[in-house]
């Protein structure tokens, strides 16, 4: 086993809930009736590739009415958009697909995208903030300044923005908000991940930013979830090593169906928090794990780790 090989079996371990899913489950399946996004309008940031084009297909899958996707490339943008319509057809839902190149970064440009979604009369409903910069594997006093604030515009201010915007939208129809977030921010000492530390630094940012969102936030008026998707193979990962060839990853269908799943209200409970899509969601909704959700307000949430107690009854 090579050393990449190793850092994935390391990676994959997590001590929340017994039963760690490798596949999709019928929990979440997004054909599940439970899930159904019939009558709501989803859309999917860096929704052209990997886990956001999965989190599309998996939401057309949910019968969403309207599922629009953003990224930077017009081409990669415009063939995504393309297969979802297949994706569509296939699955025998009427899922009406919107794919517009629009860079997260430039606020001019969503200021455009939503200004032009109102003048159609598109209100959308789920949200799921997937773009993000990935990091060389760089000192954060190597990289210098400049680079390390690019992404914090990319992985914490414009994920704000986008939301903003989204939150601002007229009507008082319940939203959600899935955040695609990373075991990177608390796996801080693994050697795999303490390499990238601009990436893990600007993602926890940007997840404690939608904690702090939830927590001046009813779910019934905002439901907010980060989670980590799992170990997708990526462009980033091909980089890495020969040796972390498709096989060795993550199904990608378990991530997209738990992101469905998040947006439903069966995933209430989980409202602020952070949470692995292979973790079983039975299991996490009741018992042990269940309960400390409800009584331990630091639970699986950014924090100081080791100093909480003092505040728990
Ligand atoms: N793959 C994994 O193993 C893994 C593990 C943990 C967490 N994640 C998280 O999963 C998410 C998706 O990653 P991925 O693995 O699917 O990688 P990916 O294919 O590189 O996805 C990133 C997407 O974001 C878009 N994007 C980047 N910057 C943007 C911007 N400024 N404006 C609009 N779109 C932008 C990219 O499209 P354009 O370049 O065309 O804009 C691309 O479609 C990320 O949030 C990442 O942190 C992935």
């Amino acid at each position: 086993m090579s050393d990449f090989q190793q850092l994935l079996e390391q990676l994959r371990q997590s001590n929340v809930t017994k039963t760690i899913h490798k596949e999709p489950y019928p929990a979440i399946l997004p054909s599940r009736p439970e899930l159904s996004q019939a009558g709501k309008v989803v859309l999917i940031s860096g929704g052209g590739t990997g886990i956001g084009l999965a989190i599309a297909r998996s939401f057309v899958r949910a019968s969403a009415d309207t599922v629009i996707i953003v990224g930077r490339r017009p081409d990669v943008i415009a063939t995504a958009g393309s297969n979802l319509e297949q994706e569509a057809k296939t699955a025998g839902t009427n899922t009406k697909i919107v794919a517009r190149p629009c860079d997260l970064v430039n606020l001019a440009e969503v200021d455009a995208f939503w200004k032009d979604l109102a003048a159609q009369g598109i209100t959308v409903d789920v949200f799921v903030a997937n773009a993000a910069k990935f990091t060389e594997p760089k000192p954060i006093l190597e990289l210098g300044a400049d680079e390390v604030w690019s992404h914090f515009e990319a992985n914490a201010k414009a994920p704000l923005y986008f939301t903003e915007k989204f939150c601002s939208q007229p009507g008082d129809k319940q939203k959600f908000l899935v955040n695609v977030s990373t075991q990177a921010i608390h796996d801080t000492a693994n050697p795999g991940v303490a390499v990238r530390p601009a990436y893990t630094l600007t993602k926890m940012a940007g997840t404690l930013l939608f904690q702090v969102i939830a927590q001046n936030t009813s779910p019934k008026k905002l439901q907010v979830i980060s989670f980590h998707p799992g170990l997708i193979y990526n462009d980033a990962w091909k980089a890495m090593s020969a040796s972390l060839v498709p096989e060795l990853f993550d199904n990608v269908d378990l991530c997209s169906g738990f992101a469905v799943w998040a947006a439903t209200k069966e995933a209430e409970f989980l409202h602020g928090r952070f949470v692995w899509a292979s973790w079983d969601v039975e299991e996490l909704s009741t018992g042990d794990v269940r309960k400390r959700i409800d009584e331990d307000p630091y639970f699986l949430k950014c924090s100081i780790v080791g100093i909480n107690g003092g505040l728990l009854a």
